[in-house]
């Protein structure tokens, strides 16, 4: 394999991680508190350098989440979104007070449609409220970006004149957000150039580059960016984000890590912990990876046409332009068989980036013996499917399916007879339904009555053969919000039941942060 990665020294580019708040205002994409802070966790052990955790004056929840990994992260900048507003500020200011790094990221529309449609002011308007919040927002941190959204749409003139206001109210990072994915690679460069010739004090910031995927061009436009003089890029974990996504992390670090010969640019992102990062973001968004994405579907390092393999085996140079294991796959598929042991069990999770306690340990290598012997092959994907589930298991939940067994086929109907542990007591129930699935959803409905709507029921197939386990994304709706979850069995009318399950104590623990519920009638 050629090395690219020698030669000149390289010029450092910060990575803003901004799954957890772009990311998750994806529709469907929202995640609990501990999910959020497990995730923030992550990205603070492979090397991001600002995490964006949320969007403080949103929600409870999102100030939570921020409060709570502000007070978590050691070594991240942690950011807090406001809009340009001093409530917005003084609550985002509230949430990241206890960060070691904490940082103000406020924001207003720039461009023509975004202040008469959208904001209804002028162009002094805003440029008044610049000076207002800026200023605002400095006064309280150190560490303030700002961002004229729509930036790409923005009279050049006009989008100087706001970043210098900026800059002159003590911003230090200058963010350039193509809000709706319309720029191309040319054209994102050419606004930082300019900014850059034009704007005074712009030296002594950060430039960064926010972009959206609409057009297929995130990757293309950050990176063009970058090579303009921004050194900071914004970016989520698969790309997600609002309609086609964000620029993927995973995507921009293995670019320039990989053509560090034409892009001489260094990030501080641990690449091998990205596949790790890349499943914890889809189990917990329930948005799984298109199997050809780059770097993280599952076809990414796949050779399956005659020529590209017999290349393979002669050099993998000839037909890879990354090692797998630089992404944090290992190179085997085939692992595990049911007489593997607990240590060769144990040390093979932690390949995989999973460290267990004690209990969770041995309740993952239950399930691991359980399904050995009803699956010859037992490969990386099993191994991950069933400890995300012993995950979702040990999380303290008041129902849980304790036994289903359905009646399907040709003749209906099709039946399921189902006792759930509600609270710690067994309630048994059958119910008809249209196919398996539904008659087992209907227990469920019988003995836990509520109003959450099914929003989305998703099967795939972790490993290929008939003996796959299946796993089932189930994202449920109520009163607004939406939870998701996810269960892997090789039954797959077993794992709906359980990811509706989940989905459901998702919500309950939801609404006991307002007020205790009674689950089953008498209680
Ligand atoms: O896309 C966008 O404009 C944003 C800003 C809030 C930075 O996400
Ligand atoms: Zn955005």
């Amino acid at each position: 394999m050629t090395d690219t990665t020698a030669a000149a020294p390289k010029a450092r580019v910060k990575i803003f991680d901004t799954t957890l708040r772009d990311g998750e205002q994806s529709p469907g994409a929202s995640m609990t508190l501990e999910e959020k802070i497990q995730i923030a966790q992550l990205l603070d052990e492979m090397g991001v350098d600002i995490i964006e955790a949320g969007f403080p004056i949103a929600s409870i929840g999102d100030f939570e989440a921020v409060s709570a990994i502000a007070e978590r992260t050691d070594r991240a900048v942690i950011a807090g979104l406001a809009r340009a507003s001093r409530g917005d500020i003084d609550r985002a200011w509230e949430a990241l007070r206890h960060a070691k790094r904490p940082r103000i990221h406020t924001f207003i529309g720039t461009s023509p449609l975004h202040r008469e449609h959208q904001l209804s002011m002028s162009k002094e308007q805003v440029l008044e409220k610049i000076r207002e919040t800026v200023s605002h927002a400095r006064n309280l941190c150190e560490d303030v970006q700002w961002s004229p959204m729509d930036a790409t749409r923005t009279e050049t003139d006009y989008l100087c004149e706001t970043v210098a206001l900026a800059i002159e109210c003590g911003a230090s990072t200058i963010n350039i957000p193509d809000t709706v994915g319309y720029t191309a690679p040319r054209e994102s460069a050419d606004i930082i150039r300019i900014l850059r010739e034009r704007v005074p004090g712009i030296d002594a910031v950060t430039i960064s580059t926010h972009c959206h995927n609409d057009l297929g061009m995130a990757t293309a436009n950050s990176l063009a960016a970058v090579e303009a003089g921004a050194r900071q890029i914004e970016c989520t974990i698969n790309g997600l984000g609002e309609r086609a996504g964000n620029t993927a992390l995973e995507e921009v670090v293995m670019a320039m890590r990989v053509r560090g010969d034409i892009m001489p640019f260094a990030t501080e992102i641990d690449t091998t912990r990205i596949m790790q990062a890349s499943r914890l973001v889809a189990a917990v968004s329930g948005f799984p990876v298109q199997y050809n994405k780059a770097i993280v579907g599952k076809n990414a390092f796949a050779h399956e046409s005659g020529i590209h393999q017999d290349g393979m085996l002669k050099h993998a140079g000839t037909f890879e332009i990354m090692r797998p294991e630089d992404v944090g796959l290992t190179e085997s598929n085939l692992v595990m068989g049911k007489h593997s042991g607990r240590h060769a069990f144990k040390t093979r999770l932690a390949e995989l980036g999973y460290e267990l306690g004690d209990n969770q340990l041995q309740d993952a290598f239950v399930r691991f013996k359980a399904l050995a012997d009803r699956k010859k092959e037992v490969y990386d994907d099993d191994l991950i499917a069933l400890v995300e589930e012993s995950t979702a298991q040990a999380a303290a939940e008041r129902i849980k399916v304790k036994f289903l067994r359905v009646i399907c086929g040709t003749e209906a109907p099709q039946s399921a007879d189902m006792i759930l542990e509600i609270d710690g007591v067994d309630h048994r129930q059958t119910s008809n339904g249209d196919g398996p699935v539904d008659a087992a959803f209907n227990c469920v409905k019988a003995l836990v009555p509520h109003n959450a709507r099914l929003a989305l029921y998703q099967v795939h197939a972790v490993t290929e053969g008939t003996d796959a386990q299946a796993t089932v994304s189930v994202r449920m709706e109520e009163d607004g919000k939406i939870v998701t979850a996810q269960s892997s069995d090789t039954d797959t009318v077993v794992a709906s039941a359980r990811a509706y399950v989940h989905a459901l104590n998702k919500l309950l623990t939801r609404r006991e942060k307002t007020a205790p519920v009674a689950l089953v009638s008498g209680d």
